[in-house]
């Protein structure tokens, strides 16, 4: 079981914020989304990971989806490789059948039902199109909510998902979406855009900073243009029109832009959840609402543009967090030297939530 160490069980020299960002496990004690819904159909078992451990997702014809440790009792073959037959799991090998809870209901070649041993069920919950596990304490999941997902089910809005994976800690994640200011990285699909910090909230499990955009040269792109309407570039600093808010609510990470009135026009919800045990490589589960315009067909008709222009974005921002964490690997450590309040607050949020993995080594201040 996953569970996170009580403070009181860390030595005074391995208070979580003294170890190296990319050496902090995810705190298990939350819902993780493990794959999309629609991956998983009736009479079907699904192969999915949740930081090194193989998780088999199975729904029956009748009843919600489960969640098992994917390894068979017997000789720990993949259950995901089974078959599903009512309520429960047949492995693949032998054919021990294991149900919901995980206990091993048939040994079929004994035609006895108490020789087979359990093995490992998760808490599992589907909302919004995504199957979620509880990894951690199995006890705690009742108490914590799962998570609301962007404007999913709203007709106001269209929304589209993504699930890329990346070959880097889920700390350079957060990092990148908070801090606005590496626009500069983006001008090929952006043109010039700076950011303005407006102000950030902060409290115990969550951080938030909002911005608006000044463009200081080059086109609009059209994709941006047909959602958030033409801003003409007249060589002066244009007046705040949209406010974008991005927040980490520990584990979930999500991005807001209201218009001048308010309105919310765009929302962003994204979990970055680990795969190895290592935890150096994350897969992204995203919802990207956006609100429909009074023609609705217009934003159909812009869709796939707009399904461009965020992958071209979000290929930079992979290309980049993934370089961040080989400069990791090759320098043995975090040397990022942070100098904006913002992010630095962010870091004390991550270290201070998540859980300093077995080789973490407590960072020597010099
Ligand atoms: S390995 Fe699963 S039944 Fe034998
Ligand atoms: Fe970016």
């Amino acid at each position: 079981m996953l569970v996170k160490a009580p403070a009181n069980q860390a030595t005074p020299t391995q208070q979580a914020g003294e170890y190296d960002l990319r050496q902090i496990d995810c705190d298990p004690n939350f819902w993780y989304p493990v794959a999309w819904s629609h991956k998983v159909r009736p009479g079907k078992a699904f192969a999915a990971r949740y930081a090194g451990h193989p998780i088999a997702l199975i729904r029956p014809e009748n009843g919600p989806v489960y969640a098992l440790e994917d390894r068979c009792a017997h000789r720990q073959v993949p259950l995901s490789k089974g078959l599903v037959e009512g309520d429960c799991i047949k492995c693949c090998y032998h054919g021990w059948a294991f149900d919901r809870a995980g206990k091993c209901v048939t040994v079929p070649y004994l035609n006895r039902e108490d020789v087979g041993r359990p093995v490992r069920a998760y808490p599992c919950r589907e909302k919004s199109g995504l199957i979620f596990i509880f990894p951690g304490d199995p006890a705690l999941a009742e108490s914590v909510p799962v998570p609301k997902i962007a404007q999913v089910g709203n007709p106001d809005y269209k929304t589209r998902h993504f699930s890329p994976r990346l070959k880097c800690h889920y700390t350079f994640m957060h990092e990148n979406l908070m801090d606005m200011n590496h626009q500069f990285l983006h001008r090929r699909q952006m043109g010039s855009i700076t950011a303005r910090f407006l102000g950030q909230s902060k409290g115990e499990n969550f951080l938030e900073a909002r911005y608006s955009f000044a463009r200081k040269g080059g086109n609009q792109p059209l994709a941006e243009a047909l959602i958030f309407g033409k801003h003409h570039d007249d060589g002066r600093e244009q007046p705040v029109e949209e406010v974008v808010s991005v927040r980490t609510t520990y584990p979930y990470q999500t991005l807001k832009i209201h218009d001048k009135d308010g309105d919310l026009i765009m929302d962003l919800w994204v979990a970055y959840v680990p795969l190895g045990a290592d935890q150096l490589g994350t897969q992204t589960f995203g919802l990207l609402s956006v609100k429909k315009p009074k023609w609705g067909f217009l934003l159909d008709l812009a869709w796939p543009a707009l399904g461009l222009f965020t992958h071209r974005i979000f290929e930079e921002d992979r290309e980049i967090v993934e370089l961040e964490q080989k400069a990791w690997r090759e320098l043995g450590g975090d040397r990022n030297i942070e100098v904006f309040p913002i992010m630095k607050s962010l870091r004390a949020l991550l270290a201070r939530e998540g859980v300093p993995n077995k080789a973490a080594k407590p960072v020597h201040k010099s």
